[in-house]
């Protein structure tokens, strides 16, 4: 590899130098240098360079996709975040924190498809995989299993095995003898990638990869990563908790709003297609501290359950700890609570919730968080039958929220009496079933909430 250049080049401003510095001596940024092939002698080998010179211009209305259909996955909720099957050609990247099940989701979509499925894995030995494919309960004639990290080999090997898709676990095992850092590194990860998107673009055959994330829950390995994929595909969730969501970050062929809904069983992820039923708890009598929510997450609406502790702090400084719910956003509401409402709750231990450990984004959750924390601190339940859907502003009011329709539907099919919203929110259409009281203030909710009769 003697006859290969690299040099190493500055993320922030492009500029280049022959070794490593820690510091670029342009921008005087810390940590942005990246190795980086400048001549690469060896690339035609790997046949790639043809393809390239072969794409002749045509006119837009003369090129055919009629021939290529997506790939349905066998999985509604994987199809569904994919924008409807997968594309041929196209490079997906399924990013998730360990132990959150992101092999298993992969494994189980190649077991379930009857076409011939290459699953790469430079993770897991054969047997483990088997083992895993034992556990899920399933097995298939065409799923071939591949223990290789080297991108030039596994190349040779969908080239003789003709896999109609190809899965890799993970990104960040993958080396290419092109280049000689060590597999993981930010110019491996990226040269890697690189030579499966010229194959996929080049053979259409779809691949999948999965990515290790960062402390800070960003895709480990180079940004351009991300840019170089048509697909990203976060997959989330509380490890102690079943559930899991996948959501679409980046999707060159359909729509980023969609989200996908799993359960991780002993057998493998199940669907999960009625998501509000499962997510509410069936207490038959309403407990202080709780309060549901009629959320939107991507385009599907989740009633949602919030359960909020407050209690008199034991040591000095109050703590508050939340699962599922931004923390800043609930000392921020907190905030509210104690100059608009009076609330003295500088003294107070806040503890929050989300049932099923779901990372909510919505912020109509706001009004609902606010609900369980008052039940709580008074320890009288919220009513039975209302549901709540509104963000809350700094000043204390209710604020107007997106989707209403979908939200008053969800609600009203799950046999909620009441929605309580924002008087800015605007009702086309009188439902039958439920109730919408509008409310402009937080003070509105504390005089009239816990006199509503469900
Ligand atoms: P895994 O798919 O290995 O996660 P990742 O590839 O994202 O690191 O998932 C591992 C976790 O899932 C592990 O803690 C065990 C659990 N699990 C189940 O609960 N049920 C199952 O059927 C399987 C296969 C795994
Ligand atoms: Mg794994």
């Amino acid at each position: 590899m003697s006859s290969l250049k690299t040099a190493f080049f500055c993320q922030n401003c492009g500029t280049h130098y022959p070794k490593w510095l820690g510091q670029c001596g342009s921008c005087k940024e810390w940590n942005t240098l990246v190795e980086e092939i400048i001549e690469n002698p060896k690339k035609k080998s790997l046949g790639l360079s043809k393809s390239q010179t072969s794409s002749k211009p045509i006119k837009v209305t003369e090129i055919d996709t009629s021939n290529n259909p997506r790939l349905n996955l066998k999985d509604e909720e994987l199809n569904r975040v994919l924008g409807g099957g997968v594309v041929p050609g196209s490079l997906i990247l399924i990013g998730g924190e360990p132990g959150i099940g992101k092999s298993t989701l992969l494994l189980q979509i190649s077991l379930l498809l009857n076409i011939r499925v290459l699953y790469v894995s430079g993770e897991e030995s054969q047997q483990q995989i088997k083992r895993r494919a034992d556990r899920i309960n399933s097995n298939s004639e065409s799923c071939f299993v591949l223990n290789e990290t080297n991108v030039e080999k596994i190349i040779q090997h969908v080239n003789s095995i003709k896999p109609e898709l190809i899965i890799i676990d993970s990104v960040q095992t993958l080396q290419t003898d092109t280049i000689d850092s060590s597999p993981g590194s930010v110019s491996q990860i990226k040269e890697s990638t690189s030579h499966f998107l010229k194959y996929a673009k080049k053979t259409h055959l779809p691949v999948i990869m999965v990515g290790h994330i960062t402390k800070d829950g960003g895709i480990a390995g180079p940004k351009i990563l991300e840019h170089m994929v048509d697909v990203v595909l976060h997959f989330e969730g509380d490890r102690n908790h079943i559930y899991r969501i996948l959501r679409s970050k980046k999707n060159r062929f359909g729509s980023t709003a969609e989200i996908g809904i799993y359960e991780m069983l002993s057998d493998g992820l199940k669907q999960v297609n009625n998501p509000s039923e499962l997510l509410l708890s069936d207490n038959k009598e309403p407990l202080s501290g709780n309060a549901i929510s009629a959320t939107i997450e991507g385009i599907r609406p989740i009633m949602i359950e919030i359960q909020a502790l407050v209690s008199t702090a034991v040591y000095g400084t109050p703590q508050r700890s939340t699962t599922g719910f931004n923390s800043k956003r609930l000392n921020m509401l907190l905030a509210v609570l104690e100059k608009k409402a009076g609330f003295n709750l500088g003294t107070k231990d806040v503890f929050l919730n989300i049932t099923g450990g779901i990372k909510i984004e919505d912020p109509a959750i706001d009004l609902a968080v606010i609900a369980a924390i008052l039940s709580s601190n008074i320890n009288i339940p919220v009513p039975k039958g209302i549901c709540f859907a509104a963000e809350i502003g700094l000043s204390g009011e209710l604020r107007n929220i997106s989707k209403i329709d979908q939200r008053i539907n969800e609600a009203e099919k799950l046999g909620f009496k009441f929605l309580i919203v924002s008087k800015a929110t605007k009702i086309s259409k009188v439902p039958k079933k439920i109730k919408i009281l509008q409310y402009s203030r937080i003070e509105d909710l504390i005089k009239n909430l816990f006199k509503e009769r469900g």
